[in-house]
């Protein structure tokens, strides 16, 4: 259970999946489940073309609304690309920034995360920034060091009083997509590193009030083993929360 200043939260990464009918279909049925599950924050993470329907039908609940990725910049010549400043217009309140797939297959660097984080903070959009080593990275030890460069990255030339409701998210891509969760133990001691990390690049204080969230290949299952440990104060959810019924379970047993 996390420390009671700490709200755990659920995010629900829909990814490249749904089309604007089914996700309101999904809202309007989750609605009834999720609404009473008030221990958590839940946050449903749409493409951007679902993003008005999205808020509109989670409008007047207490489901919040993230977009999977953002420019750093207000406006501009950016073919293809959504602003700061275009989410906030729609009610979008949440911004994943770094997921392991943008960083994989479309070039986002540890320094395009600091860009987003720090136009995020700006705009009072709350961040879910990712984190994550790779397999090859884990089997070489190096997995410390990985968490260590991706989160003092991030974090570089935030001001600590600027920080209020950041998120951090742990997601080790050997994990996502995979079936492969990691263990209790191997999540809570890369959480650690990265709370360590938070207090050496911020402060302790902005340490000790970040959410740190788990994801890759979180279940209703595996939720109430993650989620019982101090450090993981909520999770990331890809496949598993494209269907109402197993993301209303994974809400309901992180209050484990
Ligand atoms: P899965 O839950 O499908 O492993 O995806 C995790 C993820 O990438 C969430 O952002």
């Amino acid at each position: 259970m996390p420390e009671s200043r700490r709200k755990t939260l659920i995010a629900a990464n829909w990814k490249m999946y749904k089309t604007a009918e089914e996700a309101v279909a999904f809202v309007r049925a989750f609605i009834p489940l999720a609404s009473t599950h008030r221990h958590a924050e839940i946050v449903l993470c749409p493409s951007p073309t679902l993003l008005p329907a999205v808020v509109e039908a989670a409008r007047n609940t207490s489901i919040r609304v993230a977009a999977q990725n953002m420019h750093w910049l207000d406006q501009g010549a950016y073919t293809g690309e959504t602003s700061p400043l275009q989410l906030k217009a729609l009610g979008v309140t949440h911004v994943l920034i770094g997921h392991s797939e943008r960083r994989q297959y479309f070039n986002e660097t540890d320094e395009t995360v600091n860009l987003k984080l720090k136009s995020a903070l700006a705009h009072g959009l709350v961040p879910i920034v990712c984190v994550g080593e790779l397999l090859a990275e884990r089997e070489a030890n190096q997995t410390t060091a990985v968490l260590e460069r991706q989160t003092s990255v991030a974090l570089t030339g935030i001001d600590p009083a600027s920080t209020g409701p950041l998120v951090i998210a742990y997601e080790p891509v050997w994990a996502i997509g995979t079936g492969r969760t990691a263990t209790p133990e191997i999540a809570d001691e890369a959480h650690k590193i990265v709370r360590a990390q938070i207090a050496r690049s911020l402060t302790p204080q902005v340490a000790a009030s970040t959410r740190i969230l788990y994801g890759g290949s979180v279940k209703p299952e595996n939720t109430a083993s993650l989620c019982t440990l101090d450090d993981i104060d909520g999770a990331l959810v890809g496949g598993a929360s494209l269907v109402e019924a197993s993301f209303e379970q994974i809400v309901a047993n992180s209050a484990a």
